[in-house]
């Protein structure tokens, strides 16, 4: 992902402006959408420096995993927040939220980088995910990330149709997607980060199923949010 670390100081700070008030919007709209959002935006950071991105480009790709799902916000309420599997129908409508998202980033002038990795979060390395059904290398490397931090946290997150899967269940699953859903090297990248960063699961600060009782010491784990976030 190109960094915006390009664009002049002003322009910087425009999109940085317009990032944090599509990110309110989204938590005013719905606080699960955007507490998961944070997750990935926290996630795909961690995975970017891992893989030696620099410190301001990670931080880049943060913003657009940050709200990367703007566009579920303009879907109808009985659709976010459905409880049970979607139709077909439901879900072509669903698969519209990267482009929703990326025609609101468009009119506020956000960099393309942004643009792009935003759009293709749901592409698939096997080129059977959407919009665009991209594979391989011709998704944008951002995306690759992204997509690797955003089905990490849905798998670990309670959904108001599932409880969060454990740990182990979960690298399995992963695995078992590496050259279908993910780009195997990013993949081993994250699997790695994962095994060697103890507390590395964000813990959730608000479920849409009842929490459980004792709180676990990673919810107080938000080093590496940044001093930007608000
Ligand atoms: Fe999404």
């Amino acid at each position: 992902m190109a960094s915006v670390q390009q664009l002049d100081p002003g322009t910087r700070r425009y999109t940085q402006n317009i990032v944090y008030e599509l990110a309110r919007s989204i938590r005013e709209r719905d606080i699960i959408t955007y507490e998961h959002c944070r997750r990935v935006a926290v996630y795909v950071n961690r995975l970017a420096r891992a893989m030696g991105w620099s410190r301001r480009a990670g931080r880049d790709l943060a913003q657009a995993g940050l709200i990367h799902d703007l566009g579920k916000t303009w879907l109808r309420n009985d659709l976010l927040h459905k409880d049970s599997a979607l139709s077909l129908k439901e879900r072509t409508e669903m698969e519209r939220h990267p482009g929703i998202a990326a025609r609101i980033l468009m009119t506020y002038g956000a960099p393309d980088a942004m643009v792009e990795a935003v759009l293709h979060h749901h592409e698939a390395y096997d080129g059977c995910g959407y919009p665009d059904k991209l594979a391989g290398e011709a998704i944008p490397l951002s995306a690759r990330l992204l997509t690797v931090a955003d089905v990490y946290d849905a798998l670990t997150s309670d959904r108001p149709y599932k409880r969060a899967m454990d740990d182990d269940a979960t690298r399995d699953l992963m695995l078992s997607m590496a050259g279908t859903r993910f780009d195997p090297p990013v993949l081993a990248a994250f699997l790695r980060l994962l095994d060697t960063t103890p507390d590395f699961r964000l813990m959730p600060r608000i479920s849409p199923l009842p929490l459980p009782p004792a709180p676990h010491p990673a919810w107080v784990r938000d080093d590496d949010v940044f001093d930007w976030w608000y």
